[in-house]
């Protein structure tokens, strides 16, 4: 309780006003509040002899609150400074705005992380009709957690009016206020909750009691009708409403029961709950198809007949979405060789990325029963990422990142002098680590393997002033595809003067004339398995005592690359630096037992450490 009140008594917003209620407490609740209450001048507490349940707590702060805007704030909760701040401007800049909340970072009660809710994607209520927002509130998604965000207070307390007091009472006064208003959300973390686990235990053992959902029903039915700040015409939507609040609270248990209808589903490739769905919807359009025939409002042969042509249209979308799904499950076969192999790696993916081909997402995008090429693509792109991290966790690679590494890095600058488009290269950031490094070192002497426009040879010389480069690829003749680019970002530049091309095979390329003599290697020449090698070999025989070598490129997609380096590493491990394809070996240094600097400030890396949740992305894949 102390906590809590010390990050709402913090806030930055300085209009405020915090009305305790102390449902007739008899712990140390209320000597505690009283003891904020005494040093602040906003506080104020409603003491009540009785303990008249939660909904009527809610209801007596909500009465007593005098301002524009009302939160309801639980006592185990703790909400950053800037809660309120945040979620004003949100809710003012939206006049349809009824309410504004902000991403949730939920914990168990000893501090642990148990998730994190944000409302991204398709599930952003910005902007998102009354319909679909009590579609999305009714699929189970996390809305009622809205229930303690900002909200109007004048509409609010007209809401207050049908506050369900049922299990799930949150929920539906969210649906209700769905329909009433639009919701505003920030995608920022401003509220660390609590998950009381045993809360929800006791949840699902009332959920699967007798009478619990028909009570729920009731009462939703009750606050839906009933309801004062919802228009009339919306409340049309009320029985499709009901029909999937009991498709999301009908318990576990009794689902087991619908064998039938999980195999007819299944048939179908669509949920049980969609097939329940429907049949009620056929039901009843069907009672009311009847009833305005038995009225002679439609004659029964044009109810019949829009019926039929109605569920025609229905199985036909159905039957599409199976041949769809049926395609896809052959390819993802061919993909993977075996199915054991798929569900693996799907499972991987779904751990890895967001943006995970969900099998519905690929099927909406299909052509005449086809799998759309841009999907087999994203299979393939996905399964390269999954083998890459294989690979990259059975290599002795340690991953750190840049100014661990060399501390101070960050305060070099690297005069970018030719911009990324030209080379039609896919990232800067790993050119800018290179001309960062070798500058950092002062490297003096520095050799390049695979030339290409000379973007890397450039900047290397561009930002070492007194600096020279050697930089080596094939002859134009020998690389045709390349020949007319060659160098083509340093030709006729002052920096040219202090380059060295070397036309020549790596494989042929003698070092000998050149051993031990560089300080900074950089291997960015083919990226296959034999010439990785090779040109590695290579690296290692040109650098001098306590230079550094870089090599470009370790990404899923060079699969030949990733493989050399696995068995490389086993004898040699290697640094990976964090957010690029970059490998690094600096000569005189332990890997594994290096101990890196301390990173400088940084909001990433804060984000990062506030956000346990955050799969590095796997860069240049
Ligand atoms: C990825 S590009 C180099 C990009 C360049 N380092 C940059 O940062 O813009 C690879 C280059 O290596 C060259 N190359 C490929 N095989 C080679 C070989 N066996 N010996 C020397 N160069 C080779 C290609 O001609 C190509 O220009």
């Amino acid at each position: 309780m102390a906590a809590a009140l010390e990050t709402l008594v913090r806030q930055d917003y300085p209009n405020l006003q915090i009305i305790i209620s102390d449902n007739a407490s008899t712990d140390g609740t209320l000597a505690i509040c009283e003891e904020f209450a005494r040093g602040d001048p906003r506080i104020r507490i409603i003491r009540k002899q009785v303990n008249e349940g939660a909904v009527a707590n809610f209801r007596t702060v909500l009465d007593a609150a005098e301002g524009e805007f009302f939160m309801w704030a639980a006592a185990d909760d703790y909400w950053y400074p800037h809660f309120i701040s945040r979620l004003l401007p949100a809710l003012r800049a939206d006049s349809a705005a009824g309410v504004a909340m902000c991403a949730v970072d939920r914990r168990l009660p000893d501090g642990a992380p148990f998730d994190l809710i944000r409302f991204i994607g398709d599930m952003n209520p910005n902007g998102m009709g009354h319909l679909r927002l009590l579609g999305k509130i009714l699929s189970g998604a996390k809305y009622n957690l809205f229930i303690y965000g900002l909200f109007r207070k004048p509409l609010l307390q007209r809401a207050m009016r049908h506050f369900p007091v049922v299990l799930g009472g949150d929920r539906q006064f969210i649906a209700q206020m769905a329909l009433a208003c639009r919701f505003a959300y920030v995608d920022e973390i401003l509220l660390t909750r609590t998950h009381q686990p045993k809360n929800f235990d006791a949840y699902m053992e009332t959920m699967a009691k007798r009478g619990t959902l028909r009570r729920q029903m009731i009462s939703f039915a009750g606050t839906i009708l009933g309801s004062s700040v919802i228009p009339w015409w919306r409340k049309a939507c009320l029985p499709v409403a009901l029909m999937q609040y009991f498709m999301l609270s009908i318990p576990q248990k009794q689902f087991k029961r619908l064998n039938m209808i999980k195999i007819i589903a299944r048939k179908f490739f669509i949920s049980p709950r969609s097939l329940v769905m429907a049949i009620g919807l056929f039901g009843v359009s069907a009672v009311i198809g009847g009833f305005l025939a038995y009225l002679n409002v439609i004659s029964s042969e044009f109810a019949v007949g829009t019926l039929s042509a109605a569920w025609l249209l229905v199985a036909a979308v159905l039957l599409n979405r199976g041949w769809a799904i049926r395609a896809q499950k052959s390819i993802e076969r061919k993909l993977s060789g075996n199915d054991q192999e798929i569900n693996r790696t799907l499972r991987e993916l779904r751990y890895l990325s967001d943006t995970l081909l969900h099998p519905d997402l690929a099927v909406a995008r299909t052509k005449s029963n086809q799998l759309s090429d841009h999907a087999v693509q994203r299979i393939e792109k996905h399964r390269k990422v999954v083998e890459f991290v294989r690979n990259l966790e059975d290599s002795r690679i340690r991953e750190v990142y840049v100014q661990e590494l060399f501390p101070g890095i960050e305060k070099e600058s690297v005069p970018i002098g030719v911009i990324n488009e030209l080379t039609g290269h896919a990232n800067k950031t790993d050119m800018l680590y290179v001309s960062a490094v070798a500058k950092h070192i002062g490297a003096k002497k520095m050799f390049e393997f695979g030339t290409y426009m000379g973007r890397t040879t450039f900047h290397l010389a561009h930002n070492n002033p007194d600096g020279q480069v050697f930089t080596l690829n094939l002859p134009p003749e020998r690389d045709p595809r390349y020949a007319p680019y060659m160098g083509v970002l340093f030709k006729g530049r002052e920096e040219e003067k202090r380059i060295t091309q070397i036309h020549s095979d790596s494989r042929e390329f003698d070092t000998a004339p050149y051993r031990q003599q560089f300080d900074f290697v950089f291997v960015d020449g083919d990226h296959s398995y034999d010439l990785v090698k090779n040109d590695t070999q290579k690296a290692f025989e040109l650098i001098k005592q306590g230079g550094v070598i870089m090599w470009h490129d370790y990404a899923p997609k060079s699969d030949g690359l990733v493989r050399f380096f696995k068995e490389f590493t086993q004898d040699r491990p290697l640094f990976r630096i964090r957010s690029t394809c970059l490998l690094v070996y600096i000569d005189g240094v332990d890997v594994m037992n290096h101990k890196l600097g301390n990173l400088p400030h940084s909001l990433e890396l804060e984000y990062r450490e506030e956000n346990p949740y955050l799969v590095e992305s796997i860069y240049h894949s």
